[in-house]
């Protein structure tokens, strides 16, 4: 049986899909057989990231509703071997229900060593559905002091559903940027704030980035996919101290 790992944050355009992309790749590159769930009804971008958009027949829906059987539904993602996607409906009125995930991932689980949710912004049903099925969640955090209102209410509510293990991630993190807000002191600020361990920060790196909004793989040696590198490796245990990032 596959781990099942939400990445959450409640606001939007933190780079939860760009992190769940990152440690999919990552883990794949280390011969897991990864499943990243796109549940993002309506604003998909993981199809596009992953390069497989062309290929798109059946979606996440197609399978709860029986159009089609998990299989049809799940492509295989260009450029890495080992990663998979189930893409979310392109409908927003194809909105999956918590209730059906908790059903269909411990079936996927079975196929995987690792599925990757990837939630949609806010705390709505996609949201839900996304934190319905894990075991354990991510939650991605700007060191910004809206975002990390956010990350604090969405562990909250991620706790309430008897999720207890749960990591922070802070992406985007350029030292500029967070001396000139002068909110927090230090990175030791946000995570007393949020109440959630370090899993790993991860730098701003438009390359990195960039490579995924194209489909293709980030660069191995890139700041953002070394730290992505370094989240995978401790997710499965892996002690590499945070100092390293
Ligand atoms: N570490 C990073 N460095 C630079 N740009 C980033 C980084 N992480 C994300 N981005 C960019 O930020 C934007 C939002 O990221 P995305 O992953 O789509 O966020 P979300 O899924 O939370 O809405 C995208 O344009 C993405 O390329
Ligand atoms: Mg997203």
């Amino acid at each position: 049986m596959g781990v099942s790992t939400v990445i959450a944050s409640g606001k939007g355009g933190v780079g939860k899909s760009t992190i769940a992309v990152g440690i999919g790749r990552a883990l794949a590159a280390k011969s897991r057989r990864v499943l990243l769930v796109d549940c993002d009804a309506g604003l998909r971008s993981l199809d596009r990231m992953m390069g497989v958009e062309e290929e798109l027949v059946f979606d996440i829906s197609d399978v709860i509703n029986g159009r089609c059987a998990p299989i049809e539904a799940i492509y295989s993602c260009r450029g890495t071997e080992g990663l998979y996607l189930l893409p979310a409906p392109s409908s927003v009125r194809e909105t999956v229900k918590p209730g059906v995930m908790k059903k269909l991932m411990p079936v996927l689980s079975r196929y995987f060593d690792h599925i990757i949710l990837d939630s949609p912004a806010g705390i709505g049903t996609g949201f839900r559905a996304a934190i319905a099925a894990a075991n354990r969640a991510l939650i991605v955090c700007t060191p910004d002091p809206v975002c990390v209102r956010s990350a604090t209410a969405v562990r909250k509510l991620i706790e309430e559903r008897e999720v207890s293990d749960i990591g922070l991630v802070i992406n985007r993190f350029n030292g500029e940027f967070f001396d000139e807000t002068g909110v927090f002191d230090d990175l030791d600020a946000v995570i007393d704030e949020t109440g959630i361990k370090l899993m790993g920060v991860v730098p701003e790196d438009f390359s990195y980035a960039a490579a995924f909004l194209k489909g293709d793989s980030a660069k191995p040696d890139s700041r953002g996919m070394m730290a992505a590198e370094r989240i995978a490796s401790r997710l499965e245990g892996t002690m590499i101290p945070i100092e390293m990032d």
